[in-house]
């Protein structure tokens, strides 16, 4: 295929791996990158996330594997220039104001003076800048420095970004923002993201794809509502939004799921068939437990105890203690439930998902 063609992935990693000494930070990982996406790596600290991004910035070599970025593969020890990198830090030079930040790869690319003007100029308008031109970094806001770090990478039009938990230094609220300014950014300028963070609600709020990685290896990889409805196991379910999991054991694969038992009794799962006696992880989001009165017939049931209760607004959230594990279940609205009643609760077979691994 000829770079640049429409069918071939903006990023490609196949097999990739690098070490430390003994210890494999990236433990095989295979993944494509489509022209245009907003792709997160998202995983716990320490799973691998800023050395896969810096192995395709060419930050990093790999040890084994092949890495592709537009059709060309990404060699030893050398930034590759269809790439550029937003980091953490932001990595601003201090002693420039913003304009010659956001110009400076401009000149390293040799781009002539009024070209390089009417392009720091209108990024610096994108990225509402345009007062802060003649400023020094020191002299601007978090959430400034931040967007004139976007603005130096942006300006040079790569074909991938690669952003290393570009919002971590922010507070929550600014953190929120610049999330939305930047998905709205991205769309605009239809540049590639790859997208670092250990946030799964940032995760799920950006991005097209999720890459879950645990330990140096893709668990998952989906659209945030795939990730999220159909988790492939115990972790990813557990790591991407809130949910109950219950280790069980099967008791028999039966037509309308399994049958299986667990601390708060025996229930169906929808699941394929599995040998009796193998031990498997059950998961219910807290939304899917239904309590009181309106619980429908064929449900999963079972009684428990209210040991805490908070009101989140659009909804409460109770702990609820039952046969020995405590659940967190979600009820629309304001709940008349309080803490120390006791309670039925239950949910669709449909709503449990029966899931390999164990306890994370
Ligand atoms: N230069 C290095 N030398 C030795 N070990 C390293 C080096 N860089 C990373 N590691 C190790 O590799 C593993 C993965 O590191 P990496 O920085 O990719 O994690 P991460 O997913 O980005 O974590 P975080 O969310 O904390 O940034 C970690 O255990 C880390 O200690
Ligand atoms: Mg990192």
């Amino acid at each position: 295929m000829k770079p640049g063609s429409n069918d071939q992935p903006d990023v490609r990693l196949r097999g990739v791996v690098k070490r430390f000494g003994r210890f494999e930070a990236v433990a095989g990982v295979d993944l494509d990158v489509a022209r245009g996406q907003f792709v997160t790596l998202l995983g716990p600290s320490g799973c691998g996330k800023t050395t896969t991004l810096r192995i395709i910035g060419g930050f990093e070599q790999a040890d084994d594997g092949e890495v592709v970025v537009a059709g060309e593969p990404v060699g030893r020890d050398e930034t590759t220039r269809h790439t550029r990198m937003v980091f953490q830090s932001y990595a601003l030079f201090p002693h420039m104001t913003v304009a010659r930040n956001v110009a400076f790869g401009l000149r390293m690319d040799g781009l002539a003076r009024p070209e390089i003007a009417s392009r720091v100029e209108a990024m610096l308008g994108t990225l509402g800048l345009a007062d802060q031109a003649g400023k020094y970094p020191r002299q601007l806001s978090g959430g400034q420095q931040q967007r004139v770090a976007l603005a130096r990478a942006l300006v040079t039009r790569p074909r991938v970004l690669l952003l290393d938990e570009p919002l971590g230094a922010l507070d929550l609220k600014m953190r929120k923002r610049m999330q939305t300014e930047l998905k709205a950014l991205q769309r605009d300028v239809g540049i590639t993201f790859i997208y670092v963070t250990h946030d799964q609600e940032e995760a799920m709020n950006l991005s097209d794809v999720i890459v879950v990685m645990e330990k140096g290896r893709v668990a998952q990889v989906g659209t945030p509502e795939e990730i999220y409805r159909h988790p492939v196991s115990a972790y990813v379910a557990d790591f991407v939004g809130e949910t109950n999991l219950l280790p069980a054991h099967v008791v028999a694969s039966t037509p309308s799921g399994l049958r299986v038992s667990t601390a708060i009794g025996e229930f169906t799962v929808r699941a394929d068939a599995a040998a009796a006696g193998s031990a498997i992880m059950v998961a219910v989001r807290p939304e899917a437990i239904l309590i009181g009165p309106s619980i429908p017939a064929g449900c999963a049931r079972g009684r428990g105890v209210v040991r805490s209760r908070s009101f989140l607004g659009s909804l409460t959230r109770l702990a609820l203690e039952a046969g020995g594990t405590t659940l967190t279940v979600d009820s629309p609205g304001l709940s008349a439930v309080g803490a120390g009643d006791t309670i039925d609760f239950g949910w669709r077979d449909a709503d449990a998902l029966a899931l390999p691994g164990s306890q994370p």
